[in-house]
């Protein structure tokens, strides 16, 4: 590849690997620096360290141009670029951590590479930092993703935007560079992960991927009012549906009046037990922080916090109002991943729905087809995990779809009737059709769609 460049991706997490394999794929020179020795010395036997669609395959197909290392003298030694994609964990305070961003520059600092790009999410003005204990001589450029778990690698090689913020024209000229291959989107297509078909009739008319150059500051907020928009969809969604409960009517049938107005589009309106994983529940509290140092109050945000962190708890009140007290009933989480496709647990609802249930006596177990070996570890003891779902229903009184692995929307739920104790299915995710399992003879209510509350009985 002609604009070919010896690259050094730091941190190998969701989006360093991501991006790693993506810049190895275009045709760029790869180094992988992670301070975690086990996960490089898995990497180097090709295993990926998280669970991941393709994940495995790419990197086998990269794998002539990916370099996994610990020491950074060995990564950084005649690297032109190095990109940063460690972890900005939440404080317990609600900022961003950035210790391991402000380590991973201060090495930086020791070693010669021209042009340090942050892709890690990083309040405003963190990129202005990195820029002092750099020093002279050093740019740096703010590159933001906005990649899916579950669909990392597919985001990050058929993105809707790449997102460049720096202050110096050259630096745009490299990373125009550096990408240009997905701009063009004119890198070979993996069988496991084809071109959308869209994306490439559009590519055939000449369409290419838009580069948004920004500001420094504006590329750091850009990300954050991303996360933060959708997050704020998700909320409200969620109170119509509640409302939607209140009143009897269908949340979905809401959605799909609503979506079909361009301004307003289907998507992110989900109604559900609210948003979890690693990025929507730190992000938007890391945003209501950097509002608040700055002196403005940033009300709407924190009403979206707020109405997530109660939709979590619905679930476990509709269970009781259910069932009556929950002392010594049997309820089966189904689902623990914070969305299906990825094992991730990080600030997964069913984390806090099982604490809850447990603190009102009720007894829990629990199944998850991706993300159970995990959760045993993070997971109150007292909680029974099952790897066959229909083993974990027998005998239960209720069941909680947490989590919408296609393998639950599957079940024979005539069977599953039979096993369980109570007929009573709340739905946190939509995945069932209430019409079909009232007819199985089942106590269901989804998220705003099904019988009001009052009109559940056992
Ligand atoms: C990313 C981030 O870039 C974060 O800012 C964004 O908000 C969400 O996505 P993610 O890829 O999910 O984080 O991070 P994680 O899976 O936690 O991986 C971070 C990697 O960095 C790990 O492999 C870890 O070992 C490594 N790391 C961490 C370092 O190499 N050096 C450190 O000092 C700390
Ligand atoms: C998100 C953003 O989508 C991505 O652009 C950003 O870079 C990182 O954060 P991710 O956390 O992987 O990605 O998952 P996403 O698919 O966005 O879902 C986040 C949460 O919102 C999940 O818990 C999901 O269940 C929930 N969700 C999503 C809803 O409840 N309703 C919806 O309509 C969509």
């Amino acid at each position: 590849m002609e604009n070919a460049k010896t690259v050094t991706v730091v941190g190998a997490g969701y989006v360093g690997l991501s991006t790693a394999v993506a810049l190895a794929l275009l045709g760029h020179e790869v180094r992988v620096l992670d301070t975690n020795a086990a996960r490089v010395e898995g990497l180097k036997r090709g295993e990926p360290p998280f669970y991941e669609p393709g994940l495995a395959e790419s990197l086998a197909q990269a794998a002539p141009r990916l370099r996994y290392t610990t020491d950074p003298a060995e990564a950084y030694d005649g690297s032109e670029v190095a990109i940063v994609a460690v972890g900005t964990p939440p404080t317990p305070a609600g900022h961003a951590d950035l210790r391991y961003l402000y380590q991973a520059l201060e090495t930086l600092a020791q070693h010669r590479v021209g042009l340090v790009v942050v892709k890690s999410t990083v309040p405003v003005g963190t990129n202005q930092d990195a820029k002092r204990i750099l020093g002279p001589g050093v740019a740096v450029a703010s590159n933001p993703e906005f990649l899916r778990q579950g669909q990392a690698l597919s985001d990050t090689l058929y993105p809707d935007r790449i997102l460049v913020g720096a202050e110096e024209e050259w630096v745009f000229g490299v990373l125009e560079r550096l990408y240009q291959p997905l701009v063009e989107q004119s890198f070979e297509e993996l069988p496991w992960l084809p071109r959308p078909k869209a994306l490439r009739e559009a590519v055939a008319r000449g369409y290419r991927v838009p580069l948004v150059r920004t500001g420094l500051e504006s590329a750091e907020l850009a990300k954050y009012a991303a996360n933060a928009f959708l997050a704020t969809r998700i909320s409200f969604i969620n109170e119509i549906a509640n409302v939607a409960e209140a009143v009897g009517a269908d949340i979905e049938e809401v959605v799909r009046a609503i979506g079909l107005d361009p301004r307003i589009g289907p998507h992110f309106l989900k109604a559900g037990l609210g948003y979890g994983g690693s990025c929507f529940p730190k992000d938007t509290r890391a945003l209501a922080y950097l509002a608040k140092r700055g002196g403005y109050d940033f009300k709407l945000l924190r009403a979206v916090i707020e109405v997530n962190q109660a939709q979590r708890y619905r679930l476990v009140e509709k269970a009781e109002a259910v069932l009556g007290r929950l002392t010594g009933q049997t309820v089966v989480l189904l689902g623990l991943a914070f969305k299906p496709g990825t094992d991730d647990l990080r600030d997964a609802p069913s984390l806090e729905i099982a604490e809850e249930l447990l603190a009102r006596g009720a007894r829990v177990r629990a199944t998850d087809p991706k993300a159970l070996e995990l959760a045993k570890q993070i997971l109150d003891p007292r909680v029974e995990t099952f790897a066959d779902p229909l083993e974990a229903l027998e005998g239960a009184d209720a069941v909680l779809l947490v989590t919408e692995w296609p393998e639950y929307r599957a079940l024979d739920w005539a069977e599953v009737k039979r096993r369980l104790r109570r007929p009573v299915v709340l739905d946190g995710r939509n995945a069932l059709d209430p019409r079909a399992m009232e007819a199985l003879g089942y106590v269901y209510q989804g998220i705003g769609r099904g019988r009001k509350l009052s009109e559940l009985a056992l």
